[in-house]
């Protein structure tokens, strides 16, 4: 029977996709989930294209581009500009404009031309915002100001005329200031200066039973699309305290399907990616303790009942 990936591309979407992390790589089963295009049409490294300290280390980017190479699945580039997970020298150095422009020009260049043919898209900048929808406080915008955003896009731009080019950021799936701010202080910024952004990213980390409605969703999206960007769910899972019972699991079945469903009724909508599939490689433990079970799969590989709330979604469009 047809699985998500084939489901999302009958629909009309590009691909339904996944997160992954390199050393998730070693388990066969997750891996035989993993390389099914019939289930994931799309792949983003998790971690494994984040910077690393003062150096260019491409290996666990590749491992994950070459898989998806190889299994002909499209590749999310994640991602060029993000306040965490700074290289230590880039917080510690004493920068001038000049002097943190250089390095974030480089950065990006050398990423993106590495990269370049392989990326059907690039996260370029990670969560620039606060949920006030004031710029979020990073070495960047301390140094240049709102300019980095610009600088980021241009030399993304110049580096992959083909890559389309993202913002992503979490708390935009909804109407509210930072949504706002996402439209007006990141997407119409670049555009006012004539600057090339592509897209926009909705990670969709959400808790059961505090989604924003499928109608919420949509509108959300159309407000974006309507600037003339694409918009993808890049991030989606949807947490819930632990153990995870029958009434949560149900609930979580709505959460998925309304993000998905709502991606599918807008066409600029590109595709959906999940934040990984399988609940023991999940982030949310790690983060939020006490929750989980916010994925696809259960610890044993069977299917929340998520899983089949989405493919019938999918099949009904
Ligand atoms: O690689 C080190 C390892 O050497 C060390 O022993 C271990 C001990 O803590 O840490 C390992 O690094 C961890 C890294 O993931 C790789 O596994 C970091 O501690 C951990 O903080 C990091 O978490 C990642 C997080 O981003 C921060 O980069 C999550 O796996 C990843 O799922 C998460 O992804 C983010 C997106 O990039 C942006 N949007 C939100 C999303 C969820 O937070």
């Amino acid at each position: 029977s047809a699985q998500l990936n084939e489901l999302a591309k009958a629909a009309g979407k590009l691909y339904f996709g996944t997160a992954t992390d390199n050393p998730e790589l070693s388990n066969s089963t997750y891996i035989s989930i993993l390389d099914d295009t019939r289930e994931f049409g799309q792949l983003t490294p998790s971690n494994g294209m984040k910077p690393s300290p003062g150096v260019f280390n491409y290996t666990p980017g590749s491992i994950v581009a070459n898989l998806a190479t190889k299994n002909r699945q499209i590749l999310r580039c994640h991602n060029l500009v993000w306040y965490s997970q700074l290289a230590p020298w880039v917080t510690t150095t004493t920068w001038t404009a000049a002097s943190l422009t250089r390095a974030l020009v480089q950065h990006i260049t050398h990423e993106v031309s590495h990269w370049r043919s392989q990326c059907y898209a690039w996260d370029v900048v990670n969560e620039a915002l606060n949920d006030d929808g004031s710029y979020r406080n990073n070495t960047f915008l301390q140094i240049l100001g709102p300019e980095y955003l610009k600088i980021a896009f241009a030399a993304a731009a110049a580096a992959d005329p083909a890559a389309r080019l993202y913002y992503n950021d979490y708390n935009i799936e909804y109407a509210g200031p930072k949504a706002r701010a996402a439209r007006e202080k990141i997407v119409g910024f670049l555009q006012d200066a004539g600057i090339r952004i592509d897209g926009v990213g909705l990670e969709s980390h959400f808790l059961v039973g505090e989604t924003p409605s499928l109608e919420d969703q949509v509108e959300n999206m159309q407000s974006f699309v309507r600037m003339g960007v694409d918009v993808a769910i890049t991030e989606l899972d949807v947490r819930m305290l632990n153990p995870p019972d029958e009434a949560s699991l149900a609930q979580q079945t709505k959460d998925y399907q309304a993000a998905v469903g709502a991606c599918l009724q807008v066409p600029r909508c590109v595709g959906i990616t999940v934040w990984d599939f399988y609940d023991p490689f999940s982030w949310i433990p790690g983060t939020f303790p006490g929750y989980g079970s916010a994925d696809l799969y259960f610890p044993d590989f069977t299917k929340h009942p998520a899983y089949y709330g989405v493919m019938d979604v999918l099949k009904n469009d």
